[in-house]
């Protein structure tokens, strides 16, 4: 058995998406990359074309109508990784992600909330000219996890 999967998940979500089909595409990746769950804060998800592995009936989908929501009913001692091109935001690479997280994508328009990236405990961004397309962005960030790192 490789104990580096031994009392370590993950889930992942967005806060005010706008695009479903970036929320179907998502969550493709999510059940394909190790999620244990997924989320939505604030809008809902509706069942998507680009969701062909139909990820949102084969794991845990919780949605919650407001930040503070979801902040209150984390699972408990699971950590807020933040994912947000933010001049506070620590860089990816030497990122060692934390065993037990979620991580929080921000909106397509306007990003991560001032109040979300203030109450993650973590905050990462990756490079790049422009801030990439939400669904890719969280794709990246579960790639990396699964590389080789040590966890926090
Ligand atoms: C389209 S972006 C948000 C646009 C942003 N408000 C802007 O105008 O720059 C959607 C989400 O993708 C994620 N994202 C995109 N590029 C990123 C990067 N280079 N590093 C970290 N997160 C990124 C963030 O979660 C972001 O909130």
């Amino acid at each position: 058995m490789n104990n580096n999967f031994i009392n370590e998940y993950f889930g992942i979500g967005i806060l005010n998406g706008k695009t479903p089909e970036n929320l179907g595409v998502l969550w493709r990746s999510a059940q394909n990359m190790g999620a244990s769950f997924i989320f939505t804060i604030g809008n809902r998800y509706a069942k998507q074309a680009c969701d062909t592995h139909n990820a949102v009936k084969s794991m845990p989908y919780f949605h919650y109508e407001t930040f503070q929501e979801f902040f209150n009913n984390l699972p408990k001692g699971a950590r807020i990784v933040g994912v947000e091109l933010d001049d506070k935001a620590k860089d990816l690479e030497p990122f060692h992600h934390p065993r037990r997280c979620v991580y929080l994508l921000g909106a397509e328009d306007h990003g991560l909330t001032n109040e979300a990236i203030e109450k993650s405990h973590f905050l990462v961004k990756f490079k790049s000219e422009l801030s990439l397309n939400v669904a890719v962005a969280g794709s990246i960030i579960m790639y990396d996890r699964q590389l080789s790192k040590p966890r926090s």
